[in-house]
């Protein structure tokens, strides 16, 4: 072979490896055959490698130069289409990628869960907000409560069974002086104490007693006291102001009556109770038959009370009320065991809850 043939050999293998190569590279379907292409084109074995080793055996300085040139260029071509084959496999990842991953920013978002009111704390709101209406304003008192206040004000006489360890949680340490509250009255004492008549409060607030946990009983439960003294009351406006309150939450149209009972702080005592709002008084399951529900406990404010906190009896005269918050929730929402309001079932609360409400 002579020099010049060699020349034409190692020229045309060039040539080859340059179409070989571009082909190769072409035929990549992506980035991992790419990877793949390029060893088979610019690798130790591929075609321009081969075709670079014949340079060696040529002498002639010029036509060494001419050929590692033409060698460099169909590798930096190589190169080249390499890079642009990859740019092209890259924007076409990001492509599908942003296919993948579009977001509507027009589209309503996912609603976090939020949480809502305690139905007891809505009914006592709700209870709060009549009276609030009628001109009440709202009380409270400590639920670790004086005796003295809990009984003795409220004219309990000395041996009283609600006085006793087995009815009552005493304090420890503090004889027979300091109880957990078993109702919300004690607060009418200091309230009275704490100001001149006219008063109009509703006292809501947490109650204990040594009762046995059933369906209708809790240790710790809710009361919703009221306290209304001013001169010239009278049991009328005990009725129509209980009336009032009953038939805004048990529904507008049904009767209340008054049933005598006895309580020692009132003077006369009475138990409120409004037509059952289910049967309307024909009787049923929810009324247990009697055509009413016992709604609430009230009285003329005793007058050993008002003179209790130095209140002229003869000038001024009261009513009082109080219920139990459970109870009216449980009334008017149809609950059975009032215990379900304690459990902290989400399912069951999330029953109740309509908004966030609130005064
Ligand atoms: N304190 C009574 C109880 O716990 C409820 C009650 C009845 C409160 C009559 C009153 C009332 O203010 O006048 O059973």
């Amino acid at each position: 072979m002579t020099t010049g043939e060699r020349l034409d050999d190692i020229e045309a293998a060039l040539e080859g490896a340059r179409s070989e190569g571009l082909r190769i590279i072409e035929a990549a379907a992506d980035l991992g055959s790419l990877a793949e292409a390029r060893t088979r084109a610019l690798g130790r074995k591929a075609p321009l490698a081969r075709a670079r080793s014949g340079l060696g055996g040529i002498t002639d300085p010029t036509d060494r130069k001419k050929l590692g040139q033409l060698a460099n260029a169909v590798g930096d071509e190589l190169e080249a289409a390499l890079t642009s084959k990859r740019g092209g496999f890259e924007r076409a990842e990001l492509d599908a990628r942003w296919e993948r991953e579009r977001v509507d920013v027009t589209l309503p978002g996912d609603a976090p869960p939020v949480g809502s009111l305690h139905p007891l704390t809505k009914t006592a709101w709700e209870i709060v907000d009549i009276f609030i209406g009628l001109g009440y304003r709202v009380a409270e008192g400590p639920e670790i409560e004086l005796a003295k206040y809990n009984f003795e004000a409220l004219n309990f006489p000395e041996h009283h069974p609600s006085l006793s360890p087995q009815e009552t949680f005493y304090i420890e340490g503090h004889g027979d002086e300091v109880v957990l509250r078993t109702h919300t009255s004690p607060v009418q004492i200091r309230v009275m104490e704490s100001q001149a008549p006219p008063v109009y409060v509703v006292i809501p607030g947490r109650t204990y007693r040594r009762d046995v946990m059933d369906a209708t009983h809790l240790s710790a439960f809710f009361q919703l006291e009221g306290l209304a003294v001013d001169e010239g009351i009278t049991m009328g406006d005990l009725k129509g102001s209980l009336g009032t309150f009953a038939r805004e939450i048990f529904g507008r149209d049904l009767d209340v009556r008054l049933r005598p009972h006895y309580f020692p702080f009132t003077e006369p005592s009475a138990e409120l109770d409004v037509q059952c709002f289910v049967c309307r008084g024909s009787g049923c399951r929810v009324c247990k038959g009697e055509g009413w529900i016992e709604v609430l406990g009230c009285g003329m404010v005793h007058p050993f009370l008002l003179e209790w906190v130095g209140y002229d009896a003869a000038r001024y005269s009261g009513f009082a009320f109080g219920m139990g918050v459970e109870r009216i929730a449980a009334l008017a929402h149809g609950v059975t065991d009032i215990r379900s309001f304690y459990d902290n079932d989400v399912r069951f609360l999330a029953q109740f809850a309509t908004g966030g409400g609130g005064p």
